[in-house]
């Protein structure tokens, strides 16, 4: 059980999780959500530029995309994309600042990975900005990866399409036996 009675082991049917009182919901993110995702990536400054939100709604048609409601509340959101046949990239998570550290990342990553592992995913891949950087903020988001069981596999720097100055740690995961 993780702070706050939040645990990713407590499904009471799919999708939902109790958190005490409330029900935590995963579903799939819509259109009408974006304000609420906007909103929690801009109170993430140190993790996201100010571009990232329209990039996030760009992302988010076309890929599999969710967010986790609290009393219908957006909470927290995921954008993955797939890279067939069997693999896929988680290209964006976050949770809302003020619930951040509570579990609710973990409930909504264990919910994104079960569902690409049974749409037939074998690996997932994760990029965050490596421990070189020397950037406080990450180490935190490099911990939710490692905790989860991502592992880092390498560090790309330049990585393209990245602004030069931001080495980038890879991560992966493997949801089911490759070989
Ligand atoms: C990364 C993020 C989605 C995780 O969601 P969350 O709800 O905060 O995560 P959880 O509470 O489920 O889990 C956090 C885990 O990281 C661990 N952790 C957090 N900070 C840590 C630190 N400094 N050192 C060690 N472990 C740390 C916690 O112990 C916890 O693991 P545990 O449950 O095994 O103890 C969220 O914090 C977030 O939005 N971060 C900012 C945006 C971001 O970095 N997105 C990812 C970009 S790649």
């Amino acid at each position: 059980m993780m702070a706050d009675g939040v645990s990713p082991n407590t499904s009471v049917c799919p999708g939902q999780v109790r958190n005490n009182d409330v029900m935590l919901a995963i579903r799939r993110l819509a259109g009408a959500d974006m304000p609420a995702v906007t909103a929690i990536v801009l109170g993430l400054p140190d993790y996201f530029t100010s571009d990232v939100a329209a990039r996030i709604e760009r992302d988010a048609v076309g890929h599999d995309s969710w967010v986790l409601t609290d009393s219908a509340a957006v909470a927290g959101f995921a954008v993955a994309v797939r890279r067939p046949p069997g693999g896929a990239e988680i290209l964006w998570i976050a949770v809302d600042p003020a619930r951040r550290g509570q579990g609710l990342g973990t409930v909504l990553l264990d919910r994104v990975l079960d569902e690409l592992a049974a749409a037939g995913v074998s690996v997932v891949e994760a990029k965050t900005l490596d421990r070189s950087a020397g950037y406080p903020p990450y180490e935190a988001t490099r911990a939710f990866w490692e905790r989860r069981g991502f592992v880092q596999i390498d560090t790309i720097d330049p990585l393209p399409g990245w602004q030069p100055g931001n080495p980038a740690a890879i991560y992966v995961a493997a949801l089911q036996p490759t070989r």
